[in-house]
């Protein structure tokens, strides 16, 4: 891997740019380009857990966390970590950089005292990365229909603690989730 990881620099419109440039093409669907603005906006994004791959200053690689809430059977809600979207440029596959930025990410959700990181993708992919079932942690996530139930994932970092729950976006998270 001939890569660099460092945090995202929201304030670099040719940075913004890329990043966009790398979903879409990693997605490949346009609209997956303006999620990562669309999270940005929310209020629920994480910049200092959100971090890119740059290969000769050139982003080719991009992750973000921001925070979901987590409704508790006493009704109480707390914000955790939650991981979306992972891209890498189709040309740069297989060579780590999807790994390496996802350890990033989660060292610096760690190093801030967070329990846990949750996120809904491919176990396949997700389950060499130390993430494991949520249900076995009591924690659900709001799943589409179309994926397995499997698919709601959870990391548990140094401090983790037991918190069952159910995972619910907030509203704006949602609807940038729904846009793409
Ligand atoms: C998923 C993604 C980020 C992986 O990036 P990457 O830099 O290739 O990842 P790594 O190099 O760390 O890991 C590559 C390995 O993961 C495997 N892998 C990739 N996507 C996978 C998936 N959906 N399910 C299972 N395995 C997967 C690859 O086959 C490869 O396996 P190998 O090491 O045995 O060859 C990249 O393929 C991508 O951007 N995909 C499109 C967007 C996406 O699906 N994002 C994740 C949403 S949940």
């Amino acid at each position: 891997m001939r890569t660099t990881i460092r945090t995202e620099n929201a304030a670099d419109p040719a940075e913004v740019a890329a990043i966009a440039v790398v979903h879409a093409t990693a997605f490949d669907r346009p609209q997956h380009g303006a999620l990562p603005a669309a999270l940005r906006a929310t209020g629920h994004h994480r910049p200092r857990w959100c971090f890119v791959a740059l290969d000769g200053g050139a982003v080719v690689g991009h992750v973000m966390v921001g925070t979901a809430f987590l409704e508790r059977p006493d009704g109480q809600v707390i914000e955790v970590p939650n991981l979306s979207p992972l891209a890498v440029l189709p040309s740069r596959w297989r060579e780590g950089i999807g790994r390496a930025l996802v350890e990033a990410a989660v060292a610096a959700v760690d190093a801030d005292g967070e329990p846990f990181v949750v996120l809904e993708g491919s176990p396949a992919y997700y389950g060499r990365l130390a993430f494991e079932d949520a249900r076995a942690h009591g924690v659900t996530l709001p799943l589409p229909d179309w994926a397995p139930p499997a698919a709601g994932q959870l990391r548990p970092l140094t401090r983790y603690r037991r918190v069952p729950g159910t995972i619910v976006y907030p509203p704006s998270v949602q609807a940038a989730f729904e846009a793409v």
